[in-house]
């Protein structure tokens, strides 16, 4: 979690640094602050609690005028959500400041020592000690602030994406990294540090991607980048693969509603991508057809939406792949026994591919000897370096903290690995696959069809958000809809809702239901017996005078008798209405926290990538 931006060039590097943090402030935005180094190489430290606009108030009533600045915006960890707290940190002598997102892990043992040599720390947090450590090295002689930056670093344990400026040192900026993402974005004349790439995308011709254990060193002239024993290494230029736009609003209220709006072309996307004349067309470098066909298991590991998203893709490669696959929590994978061995392919679900838990549980799933392949969004991130393969998303930026053209992203690569490993494993005739294609063919358009009829969706959701709790329910491909739905209304209109699998229902749930729940029922039409399933979970909602709300099939005229309010969606194969039932509830949820004036893409306490346990 947090944001770090870091600017050196020629121009003023408040406002730079500014529209960097804008742009990170998914990542956390409890408090935020920068340091600037003015043109007599002072250094000049702003911080403010709360959202990055009361420091954009700050900055107007105070500015800092200078062409080098490091930025921060904080999801408080370690230390509560106060200014003092705020990142830049400094030393004590506040020749140096350090913005910093991760975790030292052992910032109390190093605290205490510096404290035993009368340190004095102004906050709580552990970044704090980083300053202070440098400070240290250069006291005790390190030639150099980049020898007092190594030297600092390697004191610590834990994992850090830093940012350090110092009026000792005024043409540079440090940047460093260890298990948290950053990049180095190059412009003319002028060089960027941050988070993610789209915080700087509009500045920047290419892109440096540090590694874990490096530190960089960014002058106006240009980029070194070293090892933490302090060797150079050479510095590869990667091209911005993502558009200036993706970043954007691009004239939608919130980038959630934008994201819901880009399901389809996502979707299309990735289905012309990898198919070819009726047939997946999926080369997975890394791991072969005989390596599918001799797997005896797959662990899907991940958290969060994508957690639902491996709950669908366990649904269908057990349907189709005739395999055991489990799913699990990777908070509660890493700390059980999991029986897997070499013979057990792990695929790890992420959109930011840094999600600390999913990221420690494939760690250990390497160690036991399993092949990893990712599922993942975010090019070059901590999970796809790795990973043994990869299976990109593809769904570009996703900046709302509600996950939503990623999820869909990542059924549909479900949809195209178990087809691509149900062929390798003999378990699909050419013929079947053809006709799956046809009918995935269709699931851009469907999405389309429930995005255009969004205005009745708002008039259901303006009726039902008020009351305190809702219930959701689905049955077999749809019961991770149903959970999926239920945290999508949680997360962003912060009405409690629990999803259930409707099985379930009679034994728990039914006791809540009085005539004030709206219980959400996804019963779209199904070839097997689990529609009629549906229908009598309904009936028994009907029978005790709770509120029903269905996803249903166009024209499903059983559901229209007993349903207070329907939101259809056209007919589709079960295996695949997962894709677009789930837009029907992403925008339930969406007007529904409208409705309760939330602030939708930066819901209350969360944060887009839990980089911490
Ligand atoms: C957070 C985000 C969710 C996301 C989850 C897993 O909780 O708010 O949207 O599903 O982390 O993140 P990942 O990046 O691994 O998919």
């Amino acid at each position: 979690m947090c944001g770090i931006v870091g600017y050196i060039g020629s121009k003023e590097a408040a406002e730079i640094l500014l529209d960097g943090l804008r742009r990170l402030e998914y990542r956390g935005y409890d408090s935020s602050g920068l340091a600037i180094l003015d043109a007599s190489s002072t250094l000049h430290v702003s911080k403010a609690v709360g959202r990055l606009s009361e420091l954009e108030a700050k900055l107007e009533a105070g500015p800092l005028h200078g062409t080098r600045g490091i930025g921060h915006t904080r999801w408080a960890t370690h230390g509560e959500p106060s200014e003092r707290n705020a990142h830049p940190h400094m030393d004590e002598s506040g020749s140096l400041a350090v913005v910093h997102n991760g975790i030292i892990e052992n910032y109390q043992e190093l605290k205490a020592e510096l404290q035993q040599q009368d340190c004095t720390f102004q906050s709580d947090t552990d970044t704090e000690v980083l300053p202070h450590l440098i400070a240290r090295e250069q006291a005790q002689g390190a030639s150099t602030l980049l020898e007092a930056v190594r030297k600092a670093l390697s004191k610590a344990r834990g994992a850090y994406a830093l940012g350090v400026i110092s009026k000792d040192d005024p043409d540079t900026i440090y940047a460093a990294r260890l298990g948290s993402p950053l990049v180095i974005g190059v412009g003319e004349g002028e060089y960027f540090i941050a988070s993610d790439v789209p915080a700087v995308v509009s500045r920047i011709q290419k892109v440096i991607y540090l590694k874990d254990g490096e530190v960089a060193a960014l002058t106006p002239d240009g980029v070194k980048v070293y090892t933490l024993a302090g060797d150079e290494v050479p510095v590869t230029l990667s091209d911005v693969t993502i558009r200036a736009e993706d970043a954007e609003k691009a004239g939608f209220e919130t980038f959630m509603l934008k994201e819901i709006h880009e399901q389809p072309r996502i979707l299309r996307n990735l289905l012309r991508k990898h198919t070819l004349d009726g047939r997946v067309n999926l080369a997975i470098d890394g791991l072969s057809n005989d390596y599918f066909r001799k797997l005896n298991r797959v662990m899907i590991i991940s958290c969060g939406t994508a957690y639902h998203a491996g709950m669908y893709g366990k649904l269908l490669m057990e349907h189709v792949c005739n395999i055991a696959v489990e799913v699990d929590l990777a908070s509660e994978f890493r700390y059980r026994d999991p029986k897997v061995d070499p013979g057990t392919l792990i695929i790890p679900v992420s959109q930011s591919g840094e999600t600390a838990d999913t990221l420690a549980s494939i760690r250990m799933a390497r160690a036991w000897g399993c092949k990893v392949l990712s599922i993942c969004n975010v090019q070059d991130s901590s999970l796809v370096r790795d990973s043994d393969a990869v299976l990109y998303t593809e769904a570009g930026p996703e900046i709302g903290v509600a996950s939503t053209k990623a999820y869909t992203a990542q059924l549909m690569a479900f949809v195209l690995l178990t087809l691509a490993m149900g062929r390798a494993r003999n378990e699909i005739t050419p013929e079947v696959e053809t006709e799956l294609l046809e009918d995935l063919a269709q699931i851009p358009d469907a999405i389309h069809y429930v995005i255009d009829r969004k205005d009745d969706i708002n008039q259901i959701a303006e009726k039902h958000h008020d009351g305190p709790s809702s219930l959701y329910l689905g049955r077999k491909f749809n019961y991770p809809t149903a959970l999926e739905g239920a945290l999508k209304n949680k997360e962003i209109s912060y009405q409690h809702a629990e999803g259930y699998a409707a099985g379930e229902m009679k034994h728990g749930p039914i006791a809540l239901i009085n005539e004030y729940l709206p219980v959400i029922c996804i019963c779209t039409r199904t070839r097997d017996e689990v529609y009629e399933k549906m229908i009598s979970n309904m009936k028994e909602v009907e029978a005790r005078h709770g509120r029903l709300i269905a996803v249903a099939t166009d024209g499903d005229t059983a559901v229209k008798a007993f349903a207070e309010d329907i939101m259809y969606v056209p007919a589709i194969r079960d295996e695949f209405s997962p894709m677009v039932n789930v837009v029907a509830l992403q925008l339930l949820a969406y007007y529904a926290a409208q409705a309760r004036g939330t602030d939708i893409d930066k819901p209350r306490n969360l944060a887009k990538s839990v980089t911490v346990e």
